[in-house]
């Protein structure tokens, strides 16, 4: 076989890059471990930003999450037993969009098929050859047959465990990261939120997340120790923790539980995000918390610089954005980082916390609930930060 550009993963990020490439009249082919199935069911944040929105629209693969998804203007901070909302709207002219992970992979599964796309799923043995040559190739075993496909360019968005990342050669990356000493029990309730906008909550027993996938049907986080087993947390318990941390401020109606899974909490950058003719993007280069929902937007962001590379090399032969890749996706990929980490470390208890900490997390969160300036700040970050 042979394509412009080879795709490892059908998640968000490889799935819109072949998206964004077919529009600019570019080949490619998708491959993924995974069965269809699979990665249309998995389970990740369901929050997009302004900018993500509009250009799921724009390039024709928002018209389900148009009808489908819920518009918020704002988020609620809870702690100390009351709840603040800040406008975005108001203050920065943006929203945000909520509508889960999976149901922007389904759209754009099926509209790459609808576009005569080719994802190959299930493949094994996967490996990416000659990265470092004008003629890099892929391996693979698929319907029990070995294939090749030749190549321009190889894309690894094929996430933290890919095989992308560990193909560079010994010596060429930089590792950066923090895990975090805690994990997120995230629960799926049928019953509704306890209001129509997200509320994060800071209290002394453990931060708590209330967001939803629909009106009628609540995702809620719990934090809980890092190497937590689900089946620790009953029903009971689970639900008294959600009444607990949301501190009387809202009427909360309990439902029946539909799934429950533990969530470890890392940031993990790796740099240079490129080398020779293999481009990472999203989750195999960078890892957030999940405390700011960066993940999916960050994956976005890189395929929407990566794609424009690669058709402007295309159309003129120059190298120049590919060039500036890795250097362009790092400085929006660190500012997430650190706003992910900073969401994270004022809304978390840590272990053996000092006094002194847990003081100065709630002056934080009173300055962020009274300071327009501290509010305008979050924001920016949270309904996405302008591209340079
Ligand atoms: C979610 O809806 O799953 C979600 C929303 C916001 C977050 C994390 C997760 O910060």
């Amino acid at each position: 076989m042979r394509t412009q550009v080879g795709i490892f993963g059908a998640g968000p990020a490889g799935l819109m890059l072949s998206h964004l490439l077919h529009l600019a009249g570019i080949e490619s082919i998708v491959i993924e471990n995974r069965s269809r199935e699979y990665i249309e069911q998995r389970i990740r944040a369901g929050l997009i930003e302004q900018w993500a929105t509009d250009m799921l629209t724009e390039t024709g693969v928002g018209e389900r999450m148009e009808r489908e998804a819920m518009f918020h203007d704002g988020s609620h901070l809870c702690f100390d037993g009351s709840t603040h909302q800040v406008n975005f709207r108001e203050l920065v002219g943006k929203g945000i969009t909520v509508y889960g992970q999976q149901e922007v992979v389904k759209d754009l599964v099926d509209r790459r098929l609808a576009d005569g796309g080719q994802i190959l799923f299930e493949v094994d043995n996967t490996a990416a050859h000659d990265c470092h040559t004008d003629k890099p190739f892929i391996t693979l075993t698929h319907d029990g047959k070995d294939q090749r496909i030749d190549c321009d360019f190889i894309a690894g968005c094929d996430g933290f465990h890919g095989i992308c990342r560990p193909t560079f050669p010994e010596g060429a990356l930089t590792f950066y990261d923090r895990e975090y000493p805690f994990g997120w029990l995230g629960i799926l309730s049928e019953s509704p939120p306890p209001d129509d906008e997200l509320i994060y909550a800071y209290h002394p027993t453990g931060f708590a997340l209330y967001t939803m996938r629909t009106p009628t049907l609540a995702r809620l986080y719990l934090q809980v120790d890092y190497d937590e087993d689900a089946n620790n947390w009953s029903d009971n318990r689970i639900w008294e923790q959600l009444h607990v941390r949301l501190g009387g401020t809202r009427k909360l109606q309990e439902g029946k539980i539909l799934q429950k899974g533990v969530t470890a909490m890392r940031s993990f950058v790796c740099e240079p995000m490129r080398s020779g003719r293999l481009f990472l993007a999203g989750d195999s280069a960078h890892i957030v918390p999940p405390t700011g929902a960066k993940g999916m937007n960050l994956a976005l962001a890189d395929v929407k610089m990566l794609s424009r590379a690669i058709a402007d090399f295309y159309r003129s032969r120059r190298t120049d954005l590919l060039d500036s890749y890795s250097d362009t996706c790092l400085k929006r990929v660190w500012k997430a980082q650190r706003f992910s980490w900073w969401m994270t470390q004022i809304f978390h208890v840590f272990p053996n916390e000092v006094s002194f900490d847990r003081r100065r997390q709630l002056a934080e969160l009173d300055y962020l609930a009274h300071s327009t300036a501290a509010q305008t700040s979050l924001a920016e970050q949270y309904t996405g930060l302008p591209f340079d």
